[in-house]
């Protein structure tokens, strides 16, 4: 392994202290024997994924001007992530050099994998909230797809104290990356649905929807677990586990509170799902909510409402593109050429991008179902 000996590391010691990585286990995942698997790559930027191994870290590399804006932002971004143990930005936990023998250097970044869950992820989707050039192409559409905003045909509730909690921490993030001229990072978004005969088709039957109808179950009852699931519908809570062997196995960097039912007396809760250990909720890991899909909208018949219960798995990445003179030129370019209302294209502004972003994640997670 000659690579491993040009493997440079900057020191992300803290950070990955913050995160609770051991930083042996790190190197062993990043760089041990087993081969990291390259992954199809969602963006235009160039840049090459992999996923460790053991799926805990996702590796990218990076270009140049990336790394400058992740060493100046760093700073601010170890302090960001201290302060709110809940924010849903990208978690970094190492920036290193190889030099191949031969070929030119490069640089990659060591990520969380925010997939990172024994629950299969169904749908993913890249949002930022513009519409312009913000579809998928691909015929084929499978779990593997990563899907953007014009095909989400989704729309997520979820218990409204965590509605509210996770839109919070959306705002906050994203008014640390605009005090950044931070821009064009996005929503990553991921859910895995119960089997399909927990699909419930149907329409205006608003109680339904709402998740704060979840049920949470006492320590006692979830002994019965098996049985609960005969007989119950939708997603089952029950109140934290005290076996630490089950309901903390999580990914290694999940750092942060977990969330407290409001119908359960403000109880933490886990998640329990058949086939899987309880699974610990928190901010963007391991929630549960409606997932509502439109229906066609055929002329004088109405449209269905099709409900999934979901696990949603919710992150802010690309966070790494800053705002500046090429950025002002391609957006003065784009304007002119594709004679669109400017205000509909990606490259705007940070201010402007964060307030978009912000009013798009609103509508995405609406307050409740309303009666129509
Ligand atoms: C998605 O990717 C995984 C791992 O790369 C693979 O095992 C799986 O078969 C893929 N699924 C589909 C539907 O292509
Ligand atoms: C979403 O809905 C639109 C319009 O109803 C449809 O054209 C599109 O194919 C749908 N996309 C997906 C991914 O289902
Ligand atoms: C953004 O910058 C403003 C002004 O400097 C500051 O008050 C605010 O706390 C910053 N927000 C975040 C989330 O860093
Ligand atoms: C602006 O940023 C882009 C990528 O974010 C980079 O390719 C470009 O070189 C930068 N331009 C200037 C003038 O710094
Ligand atoms: C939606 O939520 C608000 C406040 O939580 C409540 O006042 C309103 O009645 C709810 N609407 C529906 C349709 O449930």
């Amino acid at each position: 392994h000659n690579k491993t000996n040009l493997l440079v590391e900057f020191d992300y010691r803290n950070l990955r202290e913050m995160f609770k990585i051991d930083t042996a286990d790190y190197m062993i995942s990043i760089s041990g024997s087993d081969a990291l698997r390259e992954l199809s790559s969602p963006g235009k930027s160039g840049s090459i994924f992999f996923l460790s191994q053991d799926d805990q870290f996702m590796i990218k590399t990076l270009r140049k001007s990336e790394v400058q804006v992740l060493l100046r932002m760093l700073p601010y971004y170890y302090r960001h992530v201290h302060a709110y143990e809940n924010t849903l930005v990208t978690k970094f936990f190492g920036l290193h050099r190889v030099r191949p023998s031969s070929g030119q250097k490069f640089r990659f970044v060591v990520m969380g994998n925010m997939f990172c869950t024994e629950l299969r992820i169904h749908r993913r989707f890249d949002l930022k909230g513009s519409s312009l050039g913000r579809s998928t192409e691909k015929i084929k559409i499978d779990e593997n797809t990563t899907l953007k905003d014009l095909d989400l045909n989704y729309s997520f509730y979820l218990e409204p104290s965590w509605r509210d909690a996770l839109l919070k921490q959306i705002e906050i993030d994203s008014e640390f990356l605009r005090n950044h001229s931070i821009m064009d990072y996005s929503l990553l978004l991921g859910f895995h649905y119960r089997a399909r005969q927990n699909l419930q088709i149907g329409s205006s039957c608003p109680e339904s929807i709402l998740p704060d109808k979840l049920t949470v179950l006492s320590e006692a009852d979830a002994a019965e677990k098996d049985s609960a699931y005969n007989y119950r519908d939708g997603l089952i809570l029950v109140q934290r586990g005290s076996d630490k062997n089950g309901s903390d196995a999580v990914g290694p960097h999940i750092r942060g509170s977990r969330l407290r039912a409001p119908s359960g007396c403000f109880e933490e809760v886990d998640l329990l799902l058949p086939g899987t250990g309880r699974l610990p909720i928190q901010l963007g890991v391991n929630m549960p909510a409606r997932a509502e899909k439109e229906g066609k909208q055929e002329e004088g018949s109405k449209s269905l409402h099709h409900m999934y219960d979901v696990v949603l798995y919710i992150g802010i990445i690309d966070i790494l593109q800053k705002y500046n003179m090429t950025k002002k030129i391609e957006h003065a370019y784009k304007s002119i050429k594709y004679k669109y209302n400017p205000l509909s294209i990606s490259a705007v502004e940070p201010q402007f991008y964060s307030e978009r972003f912000l009013k798009f994640v609103g509508t995405a997670f609406p307050q409740n179902s309303s009666n129509q």
